[in-house]
């Protein structure tokens, strides 16, 4: 199988992560505590160790708040449901834009349905970016919240997290920026971007397993029970492996986020796609990833029987590229390139339907081809003949 769907998650892993897993669960595998015996402090160790890992990896200033999550899903309705979730009061406003998936659309679609929140959603332009000034016009005296990915998981689009932040911070909103698919391969600073809130999976480019991410949660989201009323408010709460004695979460990050068992076994693959990650220069891979992107438009864009949707320039674009096959059916063809050619990639909507409608393809969406750091140049060919005979 010539694997072209990274964007969902990477295949192959980074070299010793499945070997890091094996070890973990083979030796290591006690339910991480900080009060407990040795096993359980060896695990909460190894948990620690990552956090500060991933804090270094995004800038970050604070160990203790890098939050350990189950995916990008998990860490987005963290951030989301914590600033805005119904603990927070009614009234406030939240921006976002088509570009999302659904694990940012859906839950700000819930509150907004239900009255909870006021929800502006920025459109992009036809090349698939967002304008910043959009954003900043959009703001209102009841914004709390801005809401971006930074790469579009349909189009690999990368969206100006900078001036965003900027925009965001000038103006006294919190950030969120969704890191889904940047995460380990396009540097992302918490400190440069102005990031209050960044969500990211494990398993997309830092190359862990799945059942893995994060959430940072800056300064700007002051600590729980300081007397601030603004402080996040936990969507998933539980045992916590320390203090047991409080009626509600403990007041001390990361653990008033982290309610229940944590994938111990998941974050220590996490820990070894970021050592891998932190021996390579990230910088050839995405220009590896680029280049191979540059060549899928160079050969399809031109081609009439092709459409390739958002800009051409791949130097804006993460790994990832969305292309339709004229006369075929997304799904068709995605179904004729696994069955006939054992090539996989993603056709449909992607979990982004405002970007399909966005981009008129909505609702039978586009083929998403996603390379990733190990694909090769002669797997790429493959892919372009099979497209050239799938479209004749
Ligand atoms: C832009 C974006 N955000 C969020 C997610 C959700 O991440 P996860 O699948 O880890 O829950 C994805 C997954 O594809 C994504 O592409």
């Amino acid at each position: 199988m010539i694997y072209f769907d990274n964007a969902a998650t990477s295949f192959p892993k980074a070299p010793g992560v499945s070997e890091a897993m094996a070890a973990f669960l083979a030796r290591d595998a006690a339910n991480p505590g900080r009060a407990g015996h040795r096993m359980a402090v060896a695990a909460e160790r190894m948990l620690d160790d990552t956090r500060l890992k991933l804090t270094r990896l995004f800038d970050g200033a604070d160990p203790s708040r890098m939050v350990f999550a189950l995916n990008g899903t998990d860490a987005l309705n963290m951030a989301i449901k914590g600033v805005l979730g119904p603990l927070a009061g009614k009234g406030a406003h939240a921006i976002t834009t088509v570009l999302e998936h659904n694990s940012v659309s859906r839950p700000l679609q819930a509150m907004a349905d239900a009255g909870a929140i006021e929800l502006t959603r920025v459109t992009c332009d036809d090349q698939g970016f967002v304008d910043p000034d959009d954003i900043h016009k959009a703001i209102t005296p009841s914004t709390k919240l801005i809401v971006i990915t930074h790469a579009s998981n349909v189009l690999g689009t990368i969206q100006d997290a900078v001036a965003i932040g900027q925009v965001a911070r000038e103006h006294g909103v919190l950030f969120c920026l969704d890191a889904a698919q940047t995460a380990g391969v396009v540097p992302v600073s918490i400190e440069q971007m102005n990031i209050d809130l960044l969500a990211f999976p494990g398993h997309k480019s830092l190359l862990g397993p799945t059942g893995t991410g994060g959430l940072y949660v800056g300064e700007h989201c002051p600590a729980p029970g300081n007397g601030d009323t603004n402080h996040l408010r936990p969507w998933r709460e539980g045992g916590t492996g320390g203090d047991s004695s409080t009626p509600t979460q403990p007041a001390i990050y990361p653990y008033y986020l982290e309610g229940g068992t944590p994938n111990t076994v998941g974050i220590a693959g996490l820990a070894a796609g970021v050592d891998y990650l932190s021996k390579q220069d990230t910088t050839q891979l995405l220009a590896h990833e680029q280049a191979l992107v540059a060549k899928i438009i160079e050969r399809l864009a031109s081609d009439d029987r092709f459409t390739v949707y958002g800009s051409l320039d791949a130097t804006k674009h993460v790994g990832t590229v969305s292309i339709n096959i004229q006369g075929y059916e997304a799904s068709d063809a995605g179904s004729i390139l696994d069955d006939s050619f054992e090539i996989a990639v993603r056709p449909g909507l992607h979990c982004a339907p405002y970007a399909h409608r966005r981009l008129g393809t909505f609702p039978s969406g586009t083929v998403r081809i996603s390379p990733g750091p190990f694909n090769t140049e002669g797997e790429l060919d493959t892919l372009l003949d099979a497209l050239d005979q799938i479209a004749g």
